[in-house]
């Protein structure tokens, strides 16, 4: 059985309080939830307090951001051993916000992905197409190499610290959601794309989740789909009852 995944990519949003109280909030309506894995996603400054803050209930707490190096001069960055000794264990890498506006390549991301599995911190990979690659119906080629660059380049992987987040990015922040018929052709190309390059006993046990306006209409018929795993929601995960909602369609 593979896991079922709801994760919260808040993004640069919530300050303190409004990240305690969220985090509180979302505790509070899934406490009996045992149906899915449930990760919040604060900003660096208020990830240790959210780790305490979850400590006691059954939700995870994700870095949205990681640096490819362990220490060092590289101001401003935040590595991976830093994250485990405040008791992350989970991290976003590649979304296409960081790779579209901060410039990181699939190379960087590679590093990146490599020393969190060397630190036994699970990883969240993202990937996605630009709307002009789908129009031209090259959106299979472009995920096909993202993860030829990146995650194809490791040896071996291991679904338990592996979760593939699709996530089209004509899709993200834009109300635009993939239809579950789109969302589904991908995840089984992936799904595939693993069981090649892998093993089907590897590919079968690989979360690959969908990220890009879920909102709690619509992610019911996104997530009954067989290749969809849950999800990665950004906007609609700032709201407690939202997020509960999509959290109760898995
Ligand atoms: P969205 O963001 O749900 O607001 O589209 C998803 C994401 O960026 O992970």
């Amino acid at each position: 059985m593979r896991r079922k995944i709801v994760a919260g990519n808040w993004k640069m949003n919530n300050n303190q309080s409004e990240s305690n109280i969220l985090i509180h909030s979302i505790i509070e309506k899934n406490s009996e939830n045992s149906s899915c894995n449930i990760y919040v996603s604060p900003s660096f400054p208020f990830l240790k307090d959210a780790v305490l803050t979850c400590s006691k209930s059954n939700i995870k707490v994700l870095s949205q951001n990681v640096s490819h190096l362990t220490n060092g001069a590289l101001t401003g960055d935040v590595s991976c051993t830093m994250l485990k000794s405040i008791g992350i264990n989970s991290v976003i890498i590649g979304h296409s916000e960081r790779r579209k506006i901060f410039g990181e390549t699939n190379e960087v991301l590679l590093k990146k992905i490599k020393i969190c599995l060397e630190n036994n911190l699970e990883v969240f990979f993202c990937i996605g197409e630009e709307i002009e690659a789908r129009n031209n119906n090259k959106h299979f080629s472009v995920i096909e190499n993202q993860l030829k660059e990146t995650v194809f380049m490791l040896e071996k992987i291991d679904p338990k610290n592996l979760v593939i987040a699709y996530e089209p990015v004509w899709a993200i922040g834009t109300g635009l959601t993939a239809s579950p018929e789109q969302a589904q052709e991908m995840h089984k190309f992936i799904r595939q794309k693993f069981t090649e390059k892998f093993s089907e006993s590897i590919s079968s046990k690989l979360s690959i989740i969908y990220g890009g306006s879920v909102k709690p209409s619509s992610a019911k018929n996104i997530f009954n789909q067989p290749d969809v795993d849950g999800g990665l929601i950004g906007g609609a995960s700032l709201n407690a009852n939202d997020f509960s909602d999509i959290i109760n369609s898995i």
